[in-house]
């Protein structure tokens, strides 16, 4: 299979990065097409032997087309690439926002997957949601499955609104979690612990709970509870947590991104 992507930056990378760790395609099948030559080197080093710096003959070669550019990028991008695709080929996009009708009015094509990773993804421990036009068909969509599946677990979901839930859930979700760590460290050094001190209890502290919490039968409350035994230190902090409704603040700090995504759509 041919594979195309178009957007070289941060998620380009991880995709290229996943796919050819995992042998997915063969380097003289993979290309990129990447107009900041700034960033060819990164691209050469991940292994990456065919790079474009503008829209060629070569895109039409592609089976797959991954979109990896921002959002806002992405009108003058199918302007450009229009006159090179064609309807044979699958369209597999992770831009946030921008809708499979969207899509498929300014390419013209209609076999569009979306999917929403996460920066994760770079180290085949991504979280994707996706879905597909009715165009695709069974064999193309698990062909794509088996791609994403090179990147971390993936959800299919039939209702293409909760790409932009899962946007804002697990898309942007690892920037809330290296906030809340970053707080947590900051205490620490505040507390007298020197910065890679206080990054090592907050690393720790998580990689521990997170693979606890798998194991355990317990959900996310129940196993606050246990922890927080009464008149204790956990207790305290939770107490003021939730007096000061940060659970609130952060269920409304994740619709933010949702409608940020609903925003993004529209152009
Ligand atoms: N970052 C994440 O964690 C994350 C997670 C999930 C999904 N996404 C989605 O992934 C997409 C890419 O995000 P990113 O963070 O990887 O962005 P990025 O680092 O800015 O990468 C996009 C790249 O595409 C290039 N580009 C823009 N227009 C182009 C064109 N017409 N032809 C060729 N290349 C072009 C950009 O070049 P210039 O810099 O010169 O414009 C840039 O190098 C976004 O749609 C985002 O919603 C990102």
């Amino acid at each position: 299979m041919k594979i195309l992507i178009i957007g070289g930056g941060n998620m380009g990378q991880s995709f290229a990065k996943s796919f050819i760790n995992n042998f997915i395609t063969d380097v003289e099948n993979f290309a990129v097409l990447e107009k900041d030559s700034s960033k060819f080197e990164a691209l050469k080093k991940i292994g990456i032997k065919h790079i474009y710096q503008s829209p060629t003959e070569k895109i039409t070669e592609a089976d797959l087309v991954v979109l990896a550019v921002k959002p806002q990028a992405f009108a003058g991008l199918a302007t450009e690439i229009k006159n090179f695709i064609s309807p044979e080929q699958v369209v597999l996009s992770i831009m946030a926002g921008v809708s499979i009708a969207k899509i498929e009015q300014y390419l013209g094509l209609d076999k569009i997957i979306r999917a929403m990773p996460n920066i994760a993804a770079q180290i085949g421990e991504g979280m994707s949601v996706f879905t597909s036009s009715d165009a695709v068909t069974r064999i193309e969509l698990v062909t794509v499955q088996n791609l994403l599946e090179s990147t971390g677990k993936n959800l299919y979901v039939a209702n293409e609104d909760l790409i932009d839930a899962g946007t804002a859930v697990s898309g942007s979700g690892p920037a809330y979690v290296l906030y809340f760590m970053e707080a947590m460290m900051q205490a620490g050094i505040r507390l007298g612990f020197t910065k890679p001190q206080a990054e090592m209890l907050t690393y720790q502290t998580f990689k521990g709970i997170v693979e606890f919490f798998q194991n355990s039968p317990d959900d996310y409350r129940q196993l606050i509870d246990k922890i927080a035994s009464k008149g204790g230190t956990t207790e305290a902090a939770i107490r003021f947590l939730d007096e000061n409704k940060t659970n609130e603040l952060i269920q409304k700090a994740v619709f933010k991104a949702y409608q940020r995504a609903k925003e993004l759509g529209k152009f």
